[in-house]
């Protein structure tokens, strides 16, 4: 397979998930969608990161957002794993997970780094818009938990400029001060940007965040 880059189709797939099989694209239907893989079952990192992932399940479909992890082990595997997430994240894990054991989807989606691992995928994230085309691609070691704020913070943004002429700033949140776009001429920012703006350079213009 070829490597996936931003703005390419996300590959639909049909799979067996903990909540039943799925066709990828059918399941987002009209949502934003985050996929992300997981090096193997009952492993201690993974147990973290889908203990928080459930956990922030709320904040995702405030997003319309649909998560959905993958492992390359089996249904019942996931199944066990799931009650042992529960137990020690305090938490109920209510998104599906891919068991990916052929690893069709693994290598559809080039989670597999053979030189980082022979058995295990990388932690893989696809931030996947209403439009089925990747947004976002993340690319973890096995041995670091991914930063699921930070993945809040790019949806904000993501969703953000799909719908307004601006750009966020290194470090953004949402509520902050946004850039707007380079290609908005000066002559156009009063009827786009009511709320008025900060000319700091000719390039660089901040305006509050137009949504809020
Ligand atoms: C973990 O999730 O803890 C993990 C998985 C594979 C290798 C190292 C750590």
């Amino acid at each position: 397979m070829s490597t996936l880059r931003l703005g390419d189709i996300a590959p639909d797939f049909h799979a067996e998930t903990t909540q039943g099989p799925i066709n990828f694209h059918e399941w987002l239907g009209d949502s934003w969608g985050v996929l992300f893989s997981h090096p193997a079952d009952f492993t201690p990192v993974c147990t973290t990161e889908l203990g928080t992932v459930a956990n922030y399940v709320p904040e995702f479909t405030k997003r319309n957002t649909k998560v959905i992890a993958l492992s390359v082990d089996g249904l019942d595997s996931h199944k066990e794993w799931i009650k042992d997430i529960n137990e020690t994240q305090n938490t109920e894990v209510n998104f599906p997970i891919i068991a990916d054991e052929d690893k069709k989807v693994a290598n559809l989606y080039d989670m597999l780094h053979p030189n980082a691992s022979d058995k295990f995928t990388v932690r893989s994230v696809f931030v996947i818009g209403p439009d089925k085309k990747i947004k976002l691609t993340l690319t973890y070691p096995a041995s670091t938990g991914r930063n699921f704020d930070e993945l809040l913070r790019v949806i904000d943004s993501l969703q953000l400029t799909a719908n307004y002429s601006v750009a966020t700033p290194a470090n953004w949140k949402d509520g902050e001060d946004v850039v707007i776009a380079p290609a908005i001429p000066d002559s156009d920012i009063p009827a786009k940007f009511p709320k008025g703006h900060k000319p700091i350079k000719p390039y660089l213009r901040l305006t509050p965040q137009p949504n809020k």
